[in-house]
């Protein structure tokens, strides 16, 4: 890697955008040897775009095209032709509410993170805290992960836990993930900026370099 140059980011999110938020603010601190390049969304209103905004950092919104779920091939390559023109070393996944599959994946292969909002591989897909508090768990917590092909399946990066409170509801459980996921996220991503995270297979290993 050429150390003159610093690791860019490209965020992919839908919602609100908190995710982002802990990872630039991470990033400004120094916490994170990394710039976020570039913020993507599908939804013209989206949060994470304002808040992308607020901070001067690129931001623009991509229409998916016609399907629900995933990206349509222009849309694909719409997103591949931006994040690659903002040159960037790391798609991070924040909230993004589209499947990513096939040439995107290709593309970025290995370069592509998410986080979930429960302890994969339980309660894979949508809600996975309202999965986790109506199976009745005592623990939940989010994943890192790397996207592959499927829902959820990737190599597993990092884990954190996080109790489920007997008076719990969905909204306060999410609450509670939510912060955890502003912790893990950021220390997963300054693993990954500074070459720390080597994959074999399934199995990733974070090793102190
Ligand atoms: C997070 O809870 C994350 O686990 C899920 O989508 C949510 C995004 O929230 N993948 P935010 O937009 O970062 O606030």
């Amino acid at each position: 890697m050429n150390r003159e140059r610093k690791f860019r980011l490209g965020l992919l999110g839908s919602g609100k955008g908190s995710n982002f938020v802990a990872i630039a603010d991470a990033c400004a601190d120094g916490k994170i040897p990394a710039d976020v390049a570039i913020v993507l969304s599908d939804v013209a209103e989206a949060g994470i775009l304002e808040r992308a905004r607020e901070r001067k950092i690129s931001a623009q919104h991509i229409p998916p095209g016609e399907f629900r779920t995933k990206l349509d091939e222009t849309a694909e390559r719409a997103y591949i032709d931006a994040l690659q023109k903002a040159a960037v070393d790391l798609v991070v996944l924040a909230g993004f509410m589209r499947i990513l599959k096939g040439e995107f994946l290709r593309t970025f292969a290995q370069r592509v993170v998410n986080i979930h909002p429960a302890l994969l591989p339980a309660f894979p897909s949508l809600e996975a805290w309202k999965q986790a508090l109506d199976y009745g768990v005592k623990v939940t917590g989010c994943t890192v992960h790397f996207v592959d092909q499927g829902v959820d399946t990737g190599a597993i990066i990092a884990q954190q836990t996080v109790p489920i409170l007997s008076d719990d509801t969905a909204e306060s459980l999410h609450a509670r993930i939510q912060l955890a996921e502003h912790e893990l996220y950021p220390t997963v991503v300054a693993g990954l900026a500074r070459g720390e995270i080597e994959v074999r297979g399934r199995r990733v290993i974070w090793r102190k370099v």
